[in-house]
């Protein structure tokens, strides 16, 4: 597949062209392909090596990568802070540089704080360039390759064969729950908005701050309004953990104002589908019956297609398939 893809490293969602987003689209659909197979593994990235620099703890982003780029044939390598030098005083930038040092052609980083990833490619291209920096979620920043599945989740139901932004153009998504605190619905707000969707943003106010009309969202403080006749709903985690203040009278309010459950979902089309990038507080932002009903959640098909999402990113990183 030949593309005019020349991003080195993939930090935001916020400057992606259209082009990129297809680009993506359409890699990921190959690999998708390659995952269906007996033999789910290419030769793509052989002798390449992938570290895994998680400074924050992750289930579905680590291993997604980590399966990503065993299926793409590279080496890995994992870090785990707990038991890395890092108890010793070591520096973020000197662990990067030491596995720069080691031979590493991508750096995966997640951490806490905003900024790390970029902070971690800035380093590395004072170093000569060669290392791309892939950003797995940063504070409450960004999570691009959540984003860019979640769009891939979108536009292959909507047309498998084919995936495509303009296939979300027009449809009303509304995204629920804590926006504040929120990487994932950032990186979507990008891409649904570069796709021409109708975006609406639901929360208590003290979760979805006015600074968000900025992405061209509309806003809600109540649920009703952003859930009519949309055509897909994502509800987001309570990040209780960055929580450093009361923002929520009690858990069991939360849910009652924006759980959602099955029943809420009657003002929607009838076609709607529910998705949350993970993990889940169930019964909170949305009920165990919702979440564990296959005909109207794609939690299970987010997670599945988180790994050929990233095997198209390390594909189109590496310089694969240029033209
Ligand atoms: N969606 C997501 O980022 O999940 P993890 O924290 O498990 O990686």
């Amino acid at each position: 597949m030949a593309t005019s893809w020349h991003r080195r490293h993939v930090l935001s969602l916020a400057d992606f062209t259209a082009e990129e987003f297809n680009t993506v689209l359409q890699s990921a659909n190959s690999f998708r392909e390659v995952l269906t197979r007996r033999t789910k593994k290419v030769p793509t990235l052989q002798a390449r090596v992938v570290a895994n620099l998680f400074f924050e703890s992750s289930t579905r982003t680590r291993n997604s990568f980590e399966l990503a780029a065993k299926r793409l044939s590279a080496d890995i390598l994992n870090f785990s802070p707990g038991t890395s030098a890092l108890s010793k005083g070591e520096t973020i930038l000197d662990t990067a540089k030491t596995f720069w040092a080691m031979g590493a052609d991508f750096m995966v980083v997640r951490h806490r704080e905003s900024g790390v990833p970029q902070a971690i490619a800035a380093e590395m291209d004072q170093l000569g360039g060669q290392v791309g920096i892939l950003n797995a979620g940063d504070g409450c920043h960004e999570h691009p390759s959540q984003g860019l599945l979640d769009l891939f989740t979108l536009c292959t139901l909507l047309d498998p064969e084919r995936p495509r932004l303009e296939l979300l153009a027009g449809k009303k998504i509304a995204i629920v729950g804590d926006l504040l605190h929120s990487r994932v619905a950032r990186s979507n707000l990008w891409s649904f908005k570069a796709a021409g969707a109708d975006v609406h943003l639901a929360g208590p106010p003290t979760l979805l701050p006015q600074e968000f009309q900025q992405y061209g969202a509309q806003l809600h403080w109540q649920l009703e309004p952003a859930l009519d006749q949309a055509d897909f709903v994502m509800t987001l985690r309570l990040q209780k953990e960055r929580m450093s203040q009361h923002l929520i009278p009690s858990l069991r309010e939360y849910h009652q104002q924006f759980g959602l459950t099955t029943e809420r979902l009657k003002g929607c089309q009838p076609h709607v589908k529910v998705l949350h990038p993970g993990p889940v507080n169930r019964g909170v932002e949305i009920s165990s019956e919702l979440m564990d009903d296959p005909r109207l959640s794609l939690i299970s098909q987010q997670v599945t297609n988180g790994v050929a999402v990233r095997m198209a990113l390390l594909y189109l990183m590496s310089g694969g398939g240029k033209g």
